[in-house]
């Protein structure tokens, strides 16, 4: 592809074109990519409505592009190395290749796999899967049938699985029999045969086979099997198949994420500029080679970047980004510390990567573990690291870059959101000079502007404020799911005419952008993000719950902690029973990843005259700050403060 940037000198030119005319820029750009018919109109938007189109009267697969577009050129090159949990030790089982031919005909298989089962052009299908080839070819085989998957991370719980499935109105879920995670089984069909006992549209459900479990495979109505395997659907189907030719602006995929509210949104991309858009951040960003095809003499880079495809990092940069660049992508079944903490070092070694792209919250885990677990191994094939999803502090990234790109790899922090569909803000590796903390600029297309709370722009450098994006660039979301007005109301209500991200953030003195954290009411614990609505709500389902109240506060590895305050009645319970109960409530409905990590028992919140819960408060106990709560006259019961206070002290940390 043309468009990679090679010097900062490019850059500049490019993000000045970018600019000046946005609507060239990206057509330029979309040039490159196989359309089927060429679009009529590169750009049209309206941020009040919000109303954003790429390419629109463009018609395209994006799959095609993904896949057939390579088959001439790199047909045999691996598409997917898959390295599975248990590779390593006495009894590995083997790592797991598939060339873009071997893909493109799983794709194909499975596109006919789900016709059969009825799954047409806009439907949506669920995917409940683990890190395995298998969700990827589920993935693309949807895109290819103009069908829209909604991806739910495998490690939500049944009733957060039945709460997305139910709100896409997906008729068709794929799952699996287990999954395996460490030392672990996890039961994944038992939680999706649980979620779909709610989910009344579901009438099918494609099982892969992973782990060998016994699974009761269910029928469905008086003619029909609801379970089948997939192996056997796909074992009975072509590996060829025409793709679908979708618009530009048809929905790719639904993918939900919490916001301020107890409900998750449906953020909602469609086809067209999101391939654009993720093709051109991965090339740039990343500056992965791919060589020219089979048997190439030049260079072929591994790219493996450690996000599950329940995420948007697995979406843009797992799947469609590194596909669409013809890369050769390595995914990872397990987790870094299984068998040990040389895990993910031990699989840089022995596959030769060359990108490696993880979240600060594993950088923080895996420095923790100590140094002693990457001697053994190799990592000079490594050139680029990444980092996604939260702050990376200073110590990390010196960590990162002395210990594991041995000074000779450039760290690119890239920030960017599910809304955004790709990276916005970052450096172009070994392109950008680095600064640690900071994302340092954003990406051609991308237009940021920091504003104070009234909404003025916040000019020159030196400054700190709520980040927000001038223009439309390709990728942004189109809507929340079934819910417009939402999407409005949660990215373009509060400062009209900009897309509003919810994060701060500082423009140092030379230009350079540091991401300060969310300014909402959103946790992003271990990368990932948690409503403190949606935890209260679950925490609130507890009987013994009256009213709870969850805020961040700051935690050395996960970045932030969950910390909940719950009023109870403690008639039949002992404090430790509630507080161990309360722990388990949230895990069931929404997931592990949830769990509080201190949960306080108080008599009482506090408030403000117009029952709004005043959050600095807990925040400040929270962060083992007592001394200084600020301005409390507007409380209406401010002697809860001290109870409160004393409530922190008495209940052992863990
Ligand atoms: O607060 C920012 C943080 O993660 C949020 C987006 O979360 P999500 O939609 O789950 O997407 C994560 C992966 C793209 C942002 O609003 N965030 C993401 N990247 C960074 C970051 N914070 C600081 N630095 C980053 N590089």
């Amino acid at each position: 592809m043309s468009f990679t940037i090679t010097s900062l000198g490019g850059y500049i030119h490019e993000y000045q074109k970018s600019i000046l005319n946005p609507a060239q820029f990206w057509e330029q750009i979309a040039e490159e990519f196989f359309w089927r018919k060429r679009w009529d109109v590169a750009l049209s938007h309206d941020f009040s409505e919000p109303r954003v189109e790429w390419f629109r009267g463009g018609k395209l697969n994006i799959v095609e592009n993904c896949l057939d577009r390579h088959l001439f050129t790199r047909g045999d090159q691996p598409a997917i190395i898959f390295e599975p949990n248990n590779g390593t030790g006495a009894t590995p089982e083997p790592s797991r290749t598939l060339t873009y031919r071997q893909l493109h005909s799983e794709v194909c298989r499975a596109s006919h796999a789900l016709a059969r089962l009825g799954v047409q052009q806009g439907d949506r299908v669920a995917i409940y899967l683990p890190l395995i080839p298998e969700a990827i070819i589920a993935m693309l085989a949807c895109a290819r049938l103009g069908a829209v998957h909604s991806v739910v991370f495998g490690g939500f719980s049944p009733q957060a699985l039945r709460e997305r499935t139910n709100d896409c109105g997906a008729r068709v879920l794929i799952t699996a029999d287990g999954a395996y995670r460490g030392e672990k089984e996890v039961a994944l069909k038992a939680a999706a045969d649980e979620a779909l006992r709610g989910c009344p549209l579901v009438t099918d459900v494609l099982v892969v086979k992973r782990t060998g479990a016994e699974v009761p495979m269910m029928k469905g109505g008086p003619k029909d099997r609801r379970d089948h395997w997939w192996h056997e659907a796909l074992a009975s189907s072509e590996p060829t198949h025409e793709a679908v030719a979708t618009d530009a602006e048809d929905m790719l995929f639904v993918l939900y994420t919490s916001g301020s509210t107890g409900k998750p949104k449906g953020v909602v991309h469609t086809v067209g500029g999101y391939m654009v858009y993720t093709a051109y951040t991965f090339k740039n960003v990343f500056q992965c080679r791919s060589g020219h095809g089979s048997g190439s003499s030049i260079e072929r880079d591994i790219f493996w970047c450690t996000a599950d495809v329940g995420w948007i990092t697995g979406h843009s940069y797992v799947t469609y980004g590194p596909l669409l660049a013809g890369s050769t992508i390595l995914i990872y079944e397990g987790i870094p510390t299984y068998p040990d903490p040389g895990r993910y070092w031990e699989i840089i070694d022995k596959h030769h990567v060359t990108h490696f792209y993880t979240a600060p919250t594993a950088i923080r885990a895996l420095q923790a573990l100590g140094n002693e677990h990457i001697e053994p191994y190799h990592l000079s094939s490594l050139r680029v690291l990444g980092s996604v999803g939260e702050p990376l502090n200073e110590d990390a990234w010196h960590w990162y870059h002395h210990h594991i790109g041995k000074e000779r790899c450039p760290v690119v922090d890239t920030w960017w959101q599910t809304e955004t569909g790709g990276i916005m803000i970052a450096p172009l590796a070994g392109i950008t000079p680095t600064k640690p903390a900071h994302v340092t600029l954003p990406l051609p297309g991308v237009q940021p502007v920091i504003v104070d709370t009234n909404g003025t722009e916040l000019v020159g450098n030196s400054v700190e404020g709520n980040l927000c994006i001038r223009f439309p660039w390709p990728g942004i979301l189109r809507t929340t799911f079934g819910d417009h007005e939402r999407c409005r109301q949660s990215y373009f209500s509060q400062y009209p005419g900009l897309y509003f991200t919810g994060d701060g953030a500082k423009r140092d003195e030379n230009g350079y952008i540091r991401i300060l954290g969310r300014v909402d009411d959103v946790i992003n614990v271990s990368g990932h993000r948690l409503g403190t609505a949606e935890i209260e709500n679950a925490i609130n389902e507890h009987p013994k719950v009256l009213e709870s109240a969850v805020v961040g506060y700051p935690h050395p590895i996960k970045g932030e902690g969950i910390y909940a305050y719950a009023i109870v009645d403690l008639t039949d319970r002992s404090a430790d029973n509630l507080v161990r109960e309360i722990k388990e409530t949230v895990v069931r409905i929404i997931g592990p990843i949830a769990r509080p990590e201190v949960v306080i028992l108080v008599p009482g919140l506090p408030k403000t005259r117009s029952g709004k819960i005043m959050r600095r408060i807990l925040r400040s106990l929270a962060a083992g700050d007592a001394s200084n709560f600020g301005d409390t006259s507007t409380l209406i019961n401010p002697e809860i403060v001290e109870q409160i206070v004393a409530a922190v002290g008495s209940m052992s940390q863990p």
